[in-house]
């Protein structure tokens, strides 16, 4: 390893944990304190890195770090983008330490938003301070450190429009994916789309004693299970009419090629406890997480829900449900299509309300670019193998956005891994991956600078 990094990397642990160890939960307004002390948080330790112009921006909503480290007109520009804010820590019983109070276990680090993605966002604080102090900054770095991923990204369009001016790069580079492992490297190479919706359904206008009543008028519950159900047929496949029409075909090649990758199923189902994997019939997992749509619930309620038994028809019913989406799917028109068809697929006496949520654009970036050379032979130098591109199932919405608004092209430099259990109880990061990680990203700026 990097002898710079070996040196100081308790130090840099303890910075790390010093930033998890600040609850800065973008879903919940009583965090928003939080939230700023973060922001002001990495802004020091970008200057304390050596980043020569540092700025807390303000936005309607959370703040944007904003940072540049300048070494000369004639070199390529970075742009990197991480993420400061977390999901929320709940069920927090579930935690075997508390997830704001970071610990090493085994080589890992436990805290909410150790891997995603204030561990693998600090990675890139850290290379510039290792390329600072050993050696020298070969190209110019910019820093754009959000605290509203984890929920839409709101504020991010606003800023890169008012910032536009400053935000001129040859590529970005975004550490807030995972790979494979260690010994098998990989580099995300597609992020799936999102349409998230919650859906009302009203039956009676009120609650209702359900010996009175039950039999004659709609129970919402029931009909939600009910429409819900029917979302899916016995493929697994999505009944929403037009759902698939746009659904980018990937060529038997690419899926020939995607089925050499050694299979997780068993690893999977163990890690899991779950007997069988299922999903969309006639594509492996790997297919089903990555160039195939999905449907999920993501939370269904209504009605009792107390100690005991109490006899009675709710008037509301609820879910909130997400769909992932892939290359030409559009997050509108898919919002639009389930919303027209879940409508239309109520039974007599429920009415039904459909709330958008946030949704983002799928990504694919491209294999032969300058950015994804340099990210591989980063990759190579420090894991000592090729690494594999591999699309993944989750979103990262400004990915799209920047393409679309900047004409940039992204590297999903992710060092994450699936154990990382992200956004669930036990949050981890391994401690290697993010040695491994900061390491690999000062030679991405070394050899994209030279390529
Ligand atoms: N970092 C994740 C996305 C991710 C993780 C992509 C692992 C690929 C591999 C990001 O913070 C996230 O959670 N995104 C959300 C979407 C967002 C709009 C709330 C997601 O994927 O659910
Ligand atoms: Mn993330
Ligand atoms: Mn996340």
């Amino acid at each position: 390893m990097n002898a710079y990094i070996e040196q100081n990397k308790d130090r840099f642990l303890s910075e790390l944990f010093d930033i998890l160890k600040i609850p800065s939960v973008s879903t919940d307004a009583s965090f928003s304190d939080d939230v700023k002390k973060a922001a002001e948080f990495i802004k020091i330790k970008l200057e304390e890195a050596g980043a020569d112009k540092v700025e807390v921006v303000e936005t309607p909503g959370n703040p944007i770090v904003y940072g540049e480290k300048n070494v000369g007109d004639d070199k390529p520009t970075v742009l990197v983008y991480g993420h400061y804010d977390v999901q929320p820590a709940d069920p927090i019983e579930l935690w075997d330490s508390p997830p704001f109070e970071p610990v090493v276990k085994d080589g890992r680090i436990y805290a909410r938003g150790a891997c995603d993605d204030k561990g693998q966002m600090y990675m890139h604080v850290k290379a510039l301070e290792v390329m600072n102090q050993d050696g020298g900054v070969p190209c110019n770095i910019k820093f754009m450190i959000e605290g509203e991923e984890e929920i839409g990204s709101n504020n991010l369009g606003w800023f890169v429009d008012n910032f536009r001016d400053r935000l001129d790069a040859d590529v970005i580079l975004i550490s807030d994916t995972d790979m494979l492992g260690l010994d098998t490297p990989s580099i995300c190479t597609g992020l799936r789309g999102l349409s998230y919706v919650e859906v009302e359904l009203t039956g009676p206008s009120r609650d209702l004693h359900s010996g009175l009543y039950g039999g004659s008028v709609t129970n919402p519950i029931n009909a939600l299970c009910k429409m819900v159900d029917s979302l899916t047929d016995e493929n697994n496949s999505i009944t929403i009419p037009g759902f698939y029409d746009n659904v980018e075909v990937v060529s038997d090649e690419e899926r020939a090629k995607m089925a050499k990758a050694p299979s997780k199923d068993e690893a999977t189902k163990k890690e899991l406890d779950i007997d069988e994997l299922d999903g969309e019939h006639g594509y492996s997992s790997l297919e089903r997480t990555s160039i195939r749509p999905t449907m999920d619930v993501n939370g269904i309620w209504g009605g009792y829900m107390q100690e005991g038994a109490k006899t009675v028809i709710a008037s509301k019913a609820y879910a909130k449900i997400s769909m992932r989406l892939v290359p030409n799917q559009s997050s509108d028109e898919i919002t639009e299509l389930f919303s027209n068809h879940f409508k239309s697929i109520a039974p007599k006496g429920i009415k039904v309300k459909v709330t958008p949520h946030h949704g983002g654009e799928p990504a694919v970036t491209p294999i032969d670019s300058k950015g994804y050379k340099a990210a591989e032979l980063a990759m190579k130098n420090t894991l000592g193998k090729d690494p594999i591109p591999v699309r993944s199932g989750g979103s990262i919405p400004i990915v799209a956005m920047f393409k679309e608004k900047l004409g940039l092209d992204s590297v999903l430099f992710g060092f994450g891994l699936s154990i990382d259990a992200i956004h669930s109880p036990n949050e981890s990061y391994g401690i290697e991956n993010f040695l491994k990680g900061t390491e690999a990203i000062t030679r991405f700026h070394h050899h994209f600078s030279k390529l």
